[in-house]
């Protein structure tokens, strides 16, 4: 950190420099059980100060709600943050405690002024295709966002969990400044195709879910028994029955290792995914979620843990012995249609 604050790095060729760690934002509305609204804002704050800039949001988390609680925190520092939002996971008129996936140009266009105006912004800094709707060509959706930056709606623009080919095909027709998947010790797949894929035509990798959802910092260990009803950890096949016990004894090495440089699991598992710069030869943006001031000085504090060749191979085994897929529908992911 310089002056107390984390390194920045360029989103793109051509993107916005942000924190080399971004801030998830979701679980402050969705997802995650009940939040402390004046400790997810003063956590919002705490990030800023510590040179945390891009803040990651989506229309789907709480339907809205995430955007909308974001907004003031957006608005007081505006030339300061970046914020990231996407679409895609649409509410489906018929029943609303279910999503669809929609890539089409009338859903687009109705998306990005829905959150242009939740977040009371004028221009969405980064905005991204969140699921891919494989019914709809993919130069046909980055083509519609394209036009979006020309009309001055969004600056620049993303994709989340798309694969080495549909990345290859977007990037054709637009300039995709951040790709946004899921990347940690525990979920690797990317690293086949996708990572190099990004790294040959200058796309940042944003990993989300770095710290497993949670899971790889040992705050819980079977989400059925720790976690609360709305949490919907509880239907992921990682956190339940006989893989989240197989799982948690995965974490030995990284508590090992740990304990090594005296910092908590959770750093261990930050300073993986940050190190993978080095590793694969592309700038690497993670954004941790937390509600916590104490997490968020914690999780930037972990861009300073080198981690050494040695423990390198020690978390190595890890990826490839977790049991049960990180999706209970495996075509939510891109691995899933590679
Ligand atoms: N593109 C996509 O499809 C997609 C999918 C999932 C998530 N995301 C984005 O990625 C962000 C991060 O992913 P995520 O939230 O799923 O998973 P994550 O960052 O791996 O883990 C977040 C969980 O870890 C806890 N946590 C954070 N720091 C901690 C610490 N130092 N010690 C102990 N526990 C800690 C958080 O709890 P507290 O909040 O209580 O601290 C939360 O439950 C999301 O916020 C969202 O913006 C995108």
């Amino acid at each position: 950190m310089t002056n107390g604050k984390i390194p920045a790095v360029r989103l793109g060729d051509d993107g916005p420099e942000v924190g080399v760690q971004g801030l998830g934002c979701m679980g402050m509305s969705f997802g995650y059980g009940p939040t402390d609204a004046d400790e997810a804002r003063a956590t919002l704050e705490r990030a800023l100060e510590l040179g945390v800039t891009l803040y990651d949001t989506a229309d789907a988390y709480g339907a809205g709600e995430n955007e909308r609680f974001l907004a003031p925190f957006v608005k007081a520092h505006r030339d300061d943050v970046v914020i990231a939002t996407k679409f895609a996971l649409a509410i489906p008129p018929d029943d609303p405690t279910r999503r669809i996936i929609r890539n089409d140009a009338p859903y687009i266009r109705q998306a990005v002024e829905a959150s242009l105006e939740r977040l009371d912004v004028d221009v969405i800094d980064l905005y991204y295709m969140h699921r891919r709707d494989v019914n709809v060509p993919i130069e046909e959706t980055v083509g519609v966002m394209a036009e979006l930056v020309r009309e001055g709606k969004v600056k620049h623009l993303g994709l989340s969990e798309v694969t080495a080919t549909e990345l290859r095909a977007a990037q054709a027709v637009h300039p995709i400044a951040a790709l946004q998947s899921e990347w940690s010790l525990f979920s690797r797949d990317i690293e086949a195709r996708v990572v190099p894929a990004a790294r040959e035509l200058g796309v940042t990798l944003v990993p989300y879910s770095p710290l497993g959802r949670g899971f790889l910092t040992g705050s819980f260990s079977n989400a059925e028994t720790d976690l609360t009803s709305g949490d919907f950890r509880r239907q992921q096949p990682r956190f339940t029955g006989e893989n989240a016990a197989a799982n948690a004894a995965l974490l030995e090495p990284v508590r090992t290792v740990a304990e090594s440089h005296g910092v908590s699991p959770g750093q261990v598992a930050l300073a993986w995914v940050q190190q993978q710069t080095a590793v694969h030869g592309l700038p690497v943006v993670p954004i941790p979620g937390t509600r916590k001031v104490s997490r968020i000085e914690e999780n930037t504090a972990a861009t300073k843990v080198e981690l050494t060749e040695k423990d390198l191979a020690l978390l190595e085994p890890i990826a490839a012995q977790v049991a049960g897929d990180r999706y209970p529908d495996m075509r939510f992911a891109s691995a899933g249609r590679e």
